[in-house]
C-alpha cells in the first residue's frame, strides 16, 4: 500500500531547492543590513513539495520560523554570499529551484571586524556594493532539465516588472508576490500571488501560505 501511495506523488523522485527569508550582510561586528523578510513563505513551501513527495533542500537566511518535518534539509546561512555558495553546492543533484529568499541587493564593500563607534566616518558613509543575483548565477548553468523558478515582490508596474525579471534571469517561472494586496507580505499569516510563466499568468487567490504553496507546485509539477 506505502509503494501505490509514493507513486501517486507528484514530486516523488525529485530533488527541490527552496531559499527563504532574508540575507543579513554585516557592516561590523554587530550592525547589518537586512530585511522584514520572515522566511514563513518559503518554509512553507519547502513542507509543501516535502508532502508531495520531493528531496527537499531548504537553505534559509535568520529566520524564527521552524519546521516538524524532519526529512527536509536545512542549510542555515546569514548572507547572500554564503546563501549563493550553499546553492551552488547543491545544484547538481538538483532538478527544481524554488528561490524565494528576499536576498539584500546590496552588501557593505568591507566588513569591519570591531563595533564602529558612531562618529566615524566609515559608519556615516557605509560604502555598498551589489550582490551576485543567485537567481542569475544559477541560471547561467542551469542544464535544460532543470526548472528555476523565482519570486518578484513589486509595489508599482507588478505584472510587467515581473514579465521583464521572468525574461532577464531566463526563468520557467515566476511569482509575483504584490505587497499592495492586503494580507499578503513579510510577515503575513496568508498570501495571494499571481504564477507567471511565459504563457500563462494564473492568480492564486488570499489563502494560508500552506494553501498557496500547494497551489505554486502544482503549477510547476505541471511545466
Ligand atoms: N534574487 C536572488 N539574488 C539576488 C537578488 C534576488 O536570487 N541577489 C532572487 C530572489 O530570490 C527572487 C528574485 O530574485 O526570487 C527577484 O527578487 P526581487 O528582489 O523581486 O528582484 P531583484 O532582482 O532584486 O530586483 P529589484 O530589487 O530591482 O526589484
Amino acid at each position: 500500500l506505502k509503494k501505490h501511495v509514493k507513486k501517486k506523488l507528484i514530486f516523488n523522485g525529485k530533488s527541490i531547492l527552496v531559499t527563504a527569508g532574508p540575507t543579513y550582510e554585516m557592516i561590523d561586528s554587530v550592525r547589518f543590513i537586512g530585511n522584514f523578510s520572515s522566511g514563513k513563505m518559503g518554509f512553507a513551501i519547502a513542507e509543501a513539495a516535502s508532502k508531495l513527495g520531493a528531496d527537499v533542500f531548504l537553505v534559509t537566511g535568520p529566520t524564527q520560523v521552524k519546521t516538524e518535518d524532519k526529512s527536509i534539509n536545512i542549510f542555515n546561512v546569514i548572507s547572500a554570499d554564503e546563501m549563493l555558495d550553499k546553492c551552488l553546492n547543491l545544484f547538481s543533484q538538483i532538478d527544481i529551484c524554488i528561490m524565494n529568499a528576499a536576498v539584500s541587493d546590496y552588501k557593505p564593500l568591507k566588513k569591519f571586524d570591531k563595533k564602529l563607534k558612531k562618529d566615524t566616518d566609515l559608519l556615516k558613509e557605509v560604502k555598498l556594493v551589489l550582490n551576485k543575483d543567485i537567481l542569475k548565477e544559477l541560471s547561467d548553468i542551469k542544464s535544460d532539465n532543470q526548472i528555476l523558478v523565482g519570486f518578484a515582490l513589486e509595489t508599482d508596474n507588478e505584472i510587467n516588472n515581473a514579465k521583464t525579471k521572468l525574461k532577464n534571469k531566463n526563468l520557467d517561472a515566476i511569482v509575483l508576490n504584490s505587497l499592495n494586496d492586503s494580507g499578503s507580505g513579510f510577515d503575513c499569516e496568508t498570501n495571494q500571488v499571481t504564477f507567471i510563466t511565459k504563457s500563462i499568468s494564473k492568480k492564486i487567490n488570499l489563502n494560508s501560505k500552506s494553501f498557496v504553496a500547494h497551489e505554486i507546485l502544482t503549477e510547476i509539477a505541471n511545466l
